[in-house]
C-alpha cells in the first residue's frame, strides 16, 4: 500500500459493501455498488490496473430473521437472494471482476483459516457473555433477534447497532431493556462462553491506521472518538447455526460446540475472498490477489456510512493481526432518501430496481444522477423531477445537445472529421479536463471527475456558439474545419471522460465515432488522440424524458405507497363517527387478565388470498406470522377485493381451535370489526409473529 498519486504502479482492489441476502434491491441500495463501479472504471482510465470485487453477505441475524420470518432455511433464503443480485447488478453496467458469497467455499476456509491465525497470534480469549435470551421461547437473541435501548445514546436500537441513534456498533449484553424483536416477549441475559478478540491490545495500532487513512473525511474523523476512547474487546461468535462455525481448535474442550462466528468477521474477509476467486479464473499473471492483499497494492473500500466502525476498527485489526495488508483508502458514502423520506423496504415506500429497468430507462441515466447529484458523502434525496431535471437539462440539454450537433455537422460537411490539427485552445480545454478528471479520482470525487467530462460539453456549446461554423462553411472553410475538427475531438474526450459513470453511452458515442478498440480500455491520454477520419451519420445518445411520463410515475408510486399506508395502518379520515353505526353494547362480563392472556394474538401479513370455490363469501388466506405460514378461512370475500389482500398486515388468532369450512382447514381467525371487516393491524413496524399482550 502506498499513498502515492494515483495511478500506481501496483495493483489496486475496489470493494463495496456486500449486500445481505435480505431483499430486492431498490434503487437507493445501488447508491454504493454504482459508486464503487464509477471509481474501479475511473481509476482503470487513469491507468491503473484495478479488480472490483464484492459478494452477497450470506449469514448473520438478518438473513436467520427473514428465513425464520418466510419458514425457509437460510441457505435457501440467501442463495436465491444471492442470484438475483448477481443478475441484477450487470443491468446498471455494475461489472464485478468476482462476485462471491460469504457461504461458499473460498471465504469459509480463508474466514477459518484468519481466525485460527488471530488464535495463534494470541488475540482470542473466552469470557463469560451476557446473551438476551427468550426465556418463553428458550431461544437465544443475537444481534438483530433483540430490541432494546442504545446504552449510549438512549435511542431505541438493535441488539448489534444503533441503528436509528448513534450508530454505534453494540456488543452482546450492552443493550438495555431488551425484548424480542420476533415474539416481543422481554428478554432475560444470561451468562454463556464466548469468544473476544483483544481489540483493546490495538489501541495504538488503529490510531495510526486512521492518520494514514485516506478516502472521505466522516470515514476519518467518525472512529477516532472510539478508537480513542475506551477500546471494548469485540465479541466474535454467536449461539445460532447459521454462520460459520468457529474453526475447532481443540476438539476436546467442546467449547466451541454451537459456536458460530459474528457475521462480521466473515462478510469482510469475502473482499479477500473473492479477489481469491478473480485470481483463481485469470491467472494470477494477469491479476495476483496477493499484490493488493498480501504484498504491494492499494485497497480502496467504499461502503455506507452506518458501517464505518466495522471497516475502520474491526476489519484493520484483524487484517493487522492476520498480516494481511491494511485498506488504502475508505470511502464512506451518505443514503438516498426518495423524495424528502427515507427508502422503507417493508413499506414498498421505494424504486425497485426492476422497476426502474422495466420502465426503460437506461441504466446510465440513473448511474450518472446518483454519482452527480451530491458529494459522496452527501446524503441525497430521489425524486422523479428531479431525475428529469438533471437528465433533460444536462444529459439531454448541454451534452446530447453537443454532441449530436458536432457529429451530424461533421458527418454532412466533411463525412467524419476535418483532416487538421485541433486547436491550441481546445487541446489546453481537454488537458485541464483530464487534470481535473486525475485530481478528482485521487481525491475521491466521482462526482467532480464526472463534471470534468459534462464541463467539457458546456464549453463545447459555447465553442460552437461562439465560432458558429454554420456560417463559416462558405465564407472561411478552413476556419470552418478547425472549428468541427475541434468539436469532434472535445466529443471524443467526452466518451473518454464519461465512460466511468455512463459506460454504455460511452460505448455508443465510441461507435459514432467509428473508433477501434472499446471506450472500457481508453485511458486519458486517448482524450487528445486524433479521432477516425469517417464515420456514419450520428442518433441522439439521449432522449428526453416527457412530463407526462414523470406524472405518470409519481401517480404510480403515490399510489402504491397510500396503499401500503392504508393496509399498514387504519385510515384517521373521521369519515365514520359513532353516530354512523349500530353500536353493541358492552359486555357486562368481565374476564381475568388470565384469560385473556391465554389468547394467541399475533401480527401477520397476508400473504394470498383465494376465493373459495363454492362458498361466495369465503376466502383462503395464507399468513404469514413470523414463525410459521398459516391457512385460514376469512368471510372477506364480499367485503374486500380478494386481490387486494396479500400485503395487508392482519392481527390473527393463532391459538383457535382448528376449523374446517367447504373443506378447506381454517387454522386461525384473522380480526376484523364491523360489517366492513375492517381488519385489525399494528401501527407501528412491530414484526411479523409479535405476540400482542
Ligand atoms: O451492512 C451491511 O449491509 C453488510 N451486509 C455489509 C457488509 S460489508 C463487509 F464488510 F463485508
Ligand atoms: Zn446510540
Amino acid at each position: 500500500m502506498s499513498h502515492e498519486t494515483f495511478p500506481t504502479n501496483r495493483p489496486a482492489v475496489v470493494t463495496c459493501g456486500l449486500p445481505y441476502a435480505t431483499g430486492d434491491l431498490h434503487i437507493g441500495h445501488l447508491r454504493g455498488y454504482v459508486g464503487a463501479d464509477v471509481f474501479t472504471r475511473a481509476l482503470r482510465t487513469l491507468g491503473q490496473q484495478t479488480a472490483y470485487v464484492c459478494g452477497t453477505d450470506m449469514h448473520g441475524t438478518p438473513v436467520a430473521v427473514q428465513a425464520l420470518q418466510q419458514g425457509v432455511e437460510p441457505e435457501e433464503l440467501a442463495l436465491g437472494r444471492h442470484e438475483q443480485y448477481e443478475e441484477t447488478f450487470p443491468r446498471f453496467n455494475i461489472e464485478f471482476d468476482n462476485y462471491g458469497h460469504t457461504h461458499d467455499e473460498t471465504n469459509t476456509e480463508l474466514t477459518k483459516e484468519i481466525v485460527q491465525t488471530l488464535e495463534d497470534e494470541g488475540y482470542i480469549y473466552e469470557d463469560e457473555v451476557l446473551v438476551a435470551w427468550d426465556p418463553e421461547e428458550e431461544q437465544p437473541l443475537p444481534d438483530r433477534f433483540v430490541r432494546g435501548t442504545c446504552p449510549y445514546c438512549g435511542a431505541e436500537a438493535r441488539g448489534d447497532e444503533c441503528d436509528e441513534g448513534c450508530q454505534r456498533h453494540l456488543e452482546p449484553g450492552e443493550i438495555e431493556d431488551p425484548y424480542s424483536a420476533f415474539t416481543g416477549n422481554p428478554a432475560e441475559y444470561r451468562e454463556r462462553t464466548h469468544k473476544f478478540f483483544r481489540l483493546s491490545d490495538l489501541q495504538s495500532y488503529l490510531q495510526s491506521f486512521i492518520d494514514r487513512l485516506e478516502g472521505t473525511s466522516n470515514a476519518r474523523n467518525q472512529p477516532r472518538e472510539w478508537i480513542e476512547g475506551e477500546l471494548l474487546d469485540w465479541c466474535i461468535t454467536r449461539d445460532m447455526e447459521w454462520g460459520i462455525d468457529y474453526p475447532d481448535t481443540d476438539p476436546d474442550a467442546n467449547s466451541e460446540e454451537d459456536l458460530v462466528l459474528y457475521v462480521w468477521v466473515d462478510a469482510p474477509i469475502e473482499y479477500i475472498a473473492s479477489t481469491k476467486q478473480y485470481t483463481e479464473r485469470v491467472g494470477s499473471d494477469v491479476y495476483d490477489w496477493k499484490d493488493p492483499w498480501k504484498q504491494d497494492g492499494e485497497i480502496i473500500h467504499i461502503i455506507g456510512r452506518d458501517i464505518i466502525q466495522h471497516h475502520t476498527v474491526f476489519w484493520p485489526a484483524m487484517l493487522h493481526v492476520a498480516e494481511y495488508n491494511e485498506p488504502r483508502a475508505i470511502v464512506a458514502h451518505g443514503f438516498m432518501s426518495l423524495d424528502g423520506d427515507a427508502f422503507s423496504t417493508s413499506r414498498n415506500r421505494a424504486i425497485w430496481a426492476h422497476e426502474y429497468l422495466d420502465e426503460g430507462f437506461d441504466p446510465d441515466l440513473l448511474r450518472y444522477y446518483l454519482t452527480t447529484v451530491g458529494g459522496i458523502q452527501d446524503d441525497i434525496d430521489f425524486a422523479w423531477e428531479r431525475f428529469q431535471q438533471r437528465v433533460n437539462g444536462e444529459l439531454v440539454g448541454n451534452v446530447g445537445n453537443f454532441v449530436y450537433r458536432s457529429l451530424l455537422f461533421a458527418y454532412r460537411n466533411y463525412e467524419g472529421t476535418p483532416d487538421v490539427s485541433v486547436s491550441d485552445e481546445v487541446r489546453e480545454q481537454i488537458e485541464d479536463a483530464i487534470e481535473t478528471f486525475r485530481t478528482s479520482i485521487n481525491e475521491y470525487s466521482i462526482r467532480n471527475a464526472t463534471q470534468a467530462a459534462v464541463d467539457v460539453a458546456s464549453f463545447g456549446n459555447e465553442y460552437i456558439q461562439r465560432n458558429e461554423p454554420w456560417k463559416l462553411t462558405d465564407e472561411d472553410p478552413e476556419r470552418a474545419a478547425q472549428v468541427i475538427r475541434d468539436c469532434v475531438q472535445l466529443v471524443k474526450a467526452i466518451a473518454v471522460l464519461i465512460e466511468p459513470t455512463a459506460p454504455a453511452t460511452a460505448a455508443r458515442l465510441y461507435s459514432q465515432l467509428n473508433e477501434d478498440g472499446s471506450v472500457h480500455n481508453t485511458t486519458l491520454d486517448d482524450a487528445l488522440e486524433a479521432p477516425a477520419a469517417r464515420f456514419d451519420e450520428p442518433t441522439e445518445l439521449f432522449e428526453k424524458i416527457e412530463d407526462d411520463r414523470i406524472e405518470a410515475l409519481n401517480e404510480r408510486l403515490d399510489e402504491r405507497i397510500e396503499h401500503e399506508e392504508m393496509t399498514e395502518t387504519p385510515t384517521d379520515d373521521g369519515s365514520e363517527t359513532d353516530d354512523d353505526v349500530d353500536l353493541e353494547p358492552l359486555s357486562e362480563e368481565r374476564i381475568g387478565f388470565e384469560e385473556f392472556q391465554a389468547l394467541d394474538l399475533r401480527v401477520g401479513r397476508i400473504q394470498s388470498a383465494e376465493p373459495i370455490e363454492g362458498a361466495d363469501k369465503l376466502v383462503k388466506l395464507a399468513v404469514d406470522i413470523g414463525l410459521e405460514t398459516r391457512q385460514v378461512v376469512a368471510g372477506l370475500r364480499q367485503l374486500h377485493d380478494v386481490d387486494d389482500l396479500p400485503g395487508t398486515r392482519v392481527v390473527l388468532v393463532a391459538n383457535l381451535e382448528k376449523a374446517e369450512l367447504f373443506g378447506v382447514e381454517s387454522n386461525g381467525m384473522v380480526l376484523a370489526a364491523g360489517e366492513e371487516a375492517d381488519l385489525l393491524t399494528t401501527h407501528g413496524d412491530a414484526p411479523l409473529g409479535t405476540k400482542i399482550t
